[in-house]
């Protein structure tokens, strides 16, 4: 096999490959994180944290399904300043540091932002997108709050701030939220997160799979894939090349990887697959992908990257 290059950036931040975690599974604790410095992930990608310690919803709240898992986990996270603390710990592994920002308000949104743009950390990711916390709007779906907040927290420091934003499903919709987008310096979107408010029935309990808001959750890993890729090839379509989107759903082989790839992402993330199989799936699926690659006679991203072909 010839040598395959999967180093890629974003933000001028260099990571070693195309593959990473995605805030979620396995990366609240101290511990947790160590696992994915140590891996084959290009950065260390934390949960996403709010102001205070969160226990999150009542279990149970994630489930397993064949193609992927049904979640309502509420972000049960340690609280914002025990990830600013774990900085330095983190950033000694050797490789770039994300953090995800959840907060309940654009108040503590800013408050967090700003404690992070005095930190280390690498790259700052707000979560406008947290379906599954009950009586709570996404942000994501009400573009005169992203577009207030955008304003607010693209000045508080220089380091590189990106959304990571709600399935779309309207054309519409993707146009407004890219017009909106340029208009801040975001550097990066990460699409997509879990499609919420779905609902998984076992027809041998007679019940739903999880137990937060009556079993409606947020629904991740293969079923949703078709529409990550949507997410990152329209808004790559619209959006100028100074904001890069990182590709996230349903990610759990190398050819996957390769699909978002070509739909225009800048990296991936992983989610579902991390959960189930534990961190080896980034050396598994990194592999896998320069295999691919390589099949195909390509040995770096921008060979593929955005070069769908129209049939
Ligand atoms: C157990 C679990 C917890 C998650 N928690 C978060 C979170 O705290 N913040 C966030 O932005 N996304 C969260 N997500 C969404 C994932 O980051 C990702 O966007 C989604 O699962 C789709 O990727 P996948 O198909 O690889 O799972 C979570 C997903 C799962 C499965």
């Amino acid at each position: 096999m010839q040598h395959i290059d999967l180093s890629t950036n974003i933000a001028g931040i260099k990571l070693d490959s195309y593959l990473m975690n995605a805030s979620g599974p396995r990366c609240t604790s101290l511990q947790e994180l160590e696992v994915i410095g140590k891996s084959a992930s290009a950065a260390i990608v934390t949960k996403s944290c709010t102001i205070a310690f969160r226990e999150g919803n009542p279990e149970p709240r994630y489930s397993d399904l064949p193609l992927g898992s049904i979640q309502s986990m509420g972000l049960p996270n340690l609280g914002y300043k025990a990830y600013l603390e774990m900085v330095p710990q983190l950033k000694s592994l050797g490789k770039p540091v994300l953090v995800s920002i959840s907060g309940f308000s654009l108040e503590e949104n800013i408050e967090m932002v700003s404690a992070f743009q005095n930190s280390d950390i690498d790259i700052i990711e707000v979560n406008f997108s947290c379906p599954n916390i009950p009586g709570k709007a996404q942000v994501a779906y009400d573009f005169e709050q992203v577009e207030t907040a955008l304003s607010k927290l693209t000045v508080l420091g220089d380091k590189p701030l990106g959304i990571k934003l709600a399935p779309y499903f309207d054309m519409s919709h993707f146009i407004a939220m890219a017009e909106i987008l340029k208009k801040f310096p975001v550097k990066f979107i990460t699409c997509v997160n879990s499609i919420g408010n779905t609902l998984i029935i076992d027809p041998e309990t007679e019940s739903p799979m999880i137990k937060p808001k009556g079993g409606f959750g947020g629904l991740c890993g293969d079923y949703i894939k078709p529409i990550g890729l949507a997410n990152v090839r329209a808004f790559r379509e619209l959006l100028p090349e100074s904001i890069q989107i990182i590709g996230v759903g349903g990610i759990k082989n190398g050819i996957d990887a390769f699909e978002y790839l070509l739909a225009g992402a800048d990296a991936v993330q992983i989610a579902t697959c991390f959960e189930k199989e534990g961190a080896n799936c980034f050396s598994r699926i990194e592999n896998e992908l320069k295999a691919f690659m390589d099949k195909k006679g390509y040995n770096k991203l921008s060979d593929a990257k955005g070069k769908l072909k129209p049939l």
